[in-house]
């Protein structure tokens, strides 16, 4: 091949070489405007799952938000269905035992007139005929007039207690129901805690109950309300001292004690404070007491309700606050601060 024609296949190779630069040069820019476009769809498609993510998250959040509404709004329709039911119920039974009760009693001071006349009059008898048929003295054998004479005012005396306990339980059931004052007006507090003791009393048997009770003003709240979170609260130290009891059976305990304190402070706060030495509460579980249907009792025992109602009324309703401290095994304490302007 001579040199001339070497250089024509050179060209000849070079040209082709340029055309092949040239289409790979097109195909790359085109691989590029493809890889941008995919990028730019990514993106989108990325941005458009954010935008679905928050959404979603927001969806989540709303319902969790409706769930919460409609499980509080249960825990009010049972508490106020339990509180009609139970306050009628009070109500009524306070009625029908207030009367019969209230024939006793009144009836209780001319039995003892009448029999303290029948006591004179048959003093009189004996003095003035001293000196009765033999056949009385076969009748009367079996009467010990001594005994009957020195026994009669002690029976008196008691039933004269039974009953005015039994007035003062009528008393109390009729104050804790409040049926005839629904709704707000000023309340003593100590009155109410007081008739709670009185109602509780059977339950509270073997416990001291320590009162130190501070100078406080008239509360503007629902009574019957207020009354309801007090009880739950009550009825929870109880339980608490009895299973603590119940677990240290035989053993050397502490005696059972439910202090209840009450405080003016300057702030114009009425704090009250009730204070137990029952199992106390592990660490564990302590932010849950207050959930609606959170319990430690066994089935059948208790709902999880008292408390959830108890920070319904006293946060929700009074704008008050109830804060808890307890220490496993040694005691709870319930710390509750209302605004005597609430
Ligand atoms: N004073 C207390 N001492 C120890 N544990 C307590 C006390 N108060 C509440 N708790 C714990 O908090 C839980 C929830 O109390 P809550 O009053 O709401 O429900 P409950 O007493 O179990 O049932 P109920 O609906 O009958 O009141 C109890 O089961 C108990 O474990
Ligand atoms: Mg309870």
């Amino acid at each position: 091949m001579g040199d001339r024609q070497q250089i024509e296949e050179f060209e000849k190779t070079i040209r082709i070489l340029r055309k092949k630069l040239a289409r790979s040069e097109k195909d790359r820019k085109q691989i590029e405007s493809d890889v941008a476009a995919k990028e730019a769809l990514l993106k989108t498609v990325i941005h458009k799952l954010k935008t679905s993510k928050t959404t979603l998250e927001q969806r989540t959040q709303d319902l969790q938000d409706a769930l919460d509404t409609m499980q509080l709004m249960q825990v009010q329709l049972v508490q106020s269905a339990k509180m009609s039911v139970l306050g009628q119920t009070t109500a009524g039974i306070a009625h029908e035992i207030n009367n019969p009760i209230g024939f006793i009693y009144s009836n209780l001071d001319h039995l003892d007139e009448y029999i303290q006349d029948l006591f004179k009059l048959i003093h009189l008898y004996h003095h003035y005929l001293p000196s009765p048929p033999t056949q009385f003295y076969v009748d009367s054998e079996d009467i010990d007039i001594e005994l009957i004479e020195e026994d009669i005012p002690q029976i008196l005396q008691s039933m004269n207690r039974g009953t005015q306990r039994i007035r003062d339980i009528v008393l109390a059931l009729r104050n804790f129901s409040r049926l005839h004052e629904a709704g707000y007006k000023a309340v003593d507090i100590h009155k109410s805690i007081d008739n709670i003791l009185m109602l509780l009393q059977q339950k509270l048997s073997g416990i001291e109950v320590v009162k130190n009770y501070g100078e406080l003003p008239l509360l503007h709240c629902s009574a019957g309300d207020l009354n309801q979170a007090l009880i739950n609260i009550l009825n929870n130290a109880i339980n608490a001292i009895a299973i603590k009891n119940g677990q240290t059976e035989g053993q050397l305990s502490d005696p059972s004690v439910i202090t209840i304190t009450t405080q003016y402070q300057s702030n114009q706060q009425v704090v009250v404070n009730f204070k137990d030495n029952g199992t106390g509460i592990s660490p564990e579980i302590i932010d849950k007491v207050f959930d609606p249907f959170f319990t430690t009792q066994e089935i059948g025992q208790g709902i999880g309700l008292g408390l959830t109602i108890a920070r319904q009324i006293i946060v929700d309703q009074h704008g008050g606050h109830i804060d808890i401290q307890s220490e496993l095994g040694r005691g709870t304490e319930f710390l509750i601060r209302l605004s005597s302007q609430c």
